[in-house]
């Protein structure tokens, strides 16, 4: 049987990056370690870290309790507020924001110093975007949909530099910023969505119009996991989904010449191995 695990499976750049430096500080720290907020939503992960000591900061307030260790930032990032907390900690400060939501931070810092208020498209709640908000100097605006556009009350007379969360989906994105120029707001457009998302769809969409059976591992509530089920299933009417490699006891495996594998981006690589290792067993 033939087994082909896509390339972009799994942990994007950024969240691999982020994983990695809780696991080193582990190895090299003998002080206590947090990570603000959890480093990647998977429990499994989150749990083999906290039995290695590890612990969740969960808010603000709790950030105030601490006095000593090293504090991790995750791949998300953090506002220049909260940021300034943990460094007033006087804690060991780990940043594992990625480099490309640091970026953003950047561009948003720079432009708003410039006579530009900042739009921002993506979801407010979400942590990127609320750290995104946080360097901005003076006024910003937070934009998910069409609605939004008119609810905002956003100010023509003024000038506007526009950013994306980065895992904003870019049709969406070009055509929320054509209503904006077609109602004549001046936006300078820097475009800041990431490809990894796109990648790993583009991979899994090939992949699975080429094979027999078609797997795709993550957790049960990961939308982005829900959504390679999807373009799999277009593609190959012998698609499953699974959590680990003990699921793949549910299906018969043995039927199928070859099998393709993908996985949403909160699945670690050692999930991955033992799936792809459990195939080539069947
Ligand atoms: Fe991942 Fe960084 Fe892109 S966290 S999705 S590589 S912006």
């Amino acid at each position: 049987m033939e087994v082909r695990v896509a390339k972009s499976a799994g942990f994007c750049f950024g969240v691999q990056r982020a994983v990695d430096s809780v696991y080193h500080e582990i190895e090299v720290n003998d002080g206590k370690i947090y990570t603000f907020g959890p480093i990647i939503h998977n429990e499994q992960v989150v749990n083999d870290l906290q039995s290695k000591g590890v612990q969740v900061i969960e808010s603000e307030e709790e950030l105030e309790q601490i006095t000593d260790g090293t504090v991790i930032i995750r791949s998300h990032g953090v506002s220049r507020a909260v940021y300034e907390k943990i460094l007033s900690r006087g804690v060991k400060i780990v940043d594992a924001t990625c480099p490309f939501v640091k970026k953003i931070h950047n561009i948003v810092d720079e432009e708003s110093l410039k006579d530009r208020e900042i739009i921002i498209i993506g979801n407010d709640k979400h942590p990127e975007v609320e750290g995104i908000r946080g360097w901005v100097n003076g006024t910003s605006f937070v934009i998910n949909d069409e609605k939004q556009i008119n609810e905002k009350c956003i100010p023509k007379e003024n000038k506007y530099s526009l950013v994306s969360q980065t895992t904003f989906n870019h049709n969406k994105f070009k055509y929320l910023v054509e209503i904006m120029r077609k109602k004549g707001y001046d936006i300078n457009v820097v475009n800041t969505i990431c490809n990894a998302t796109n990648v790993r769809q583009v991979e899994a969409k090939e992949i699975a119009s080429d094979v027999d059976a078609m797997i795709v591992i993550g957790g049960k509530n990961s939308s982005n996991t829900q959504k390679l089920v999807e373009i799999c299933s277009e593609q190959c009417e012998n698609t499953f989904f699974v959590q680990t490699a003990a699921d793949l006891n549910a299906y018969d495996l043995k039927a199928f010449q070859s099998i393709g594998i993908t996985a949403g981006a909160s699945t670690p690589k050692n999930i991955i191995e033992e799936v792809h290792t459990e195939c080539q067993k069947k």
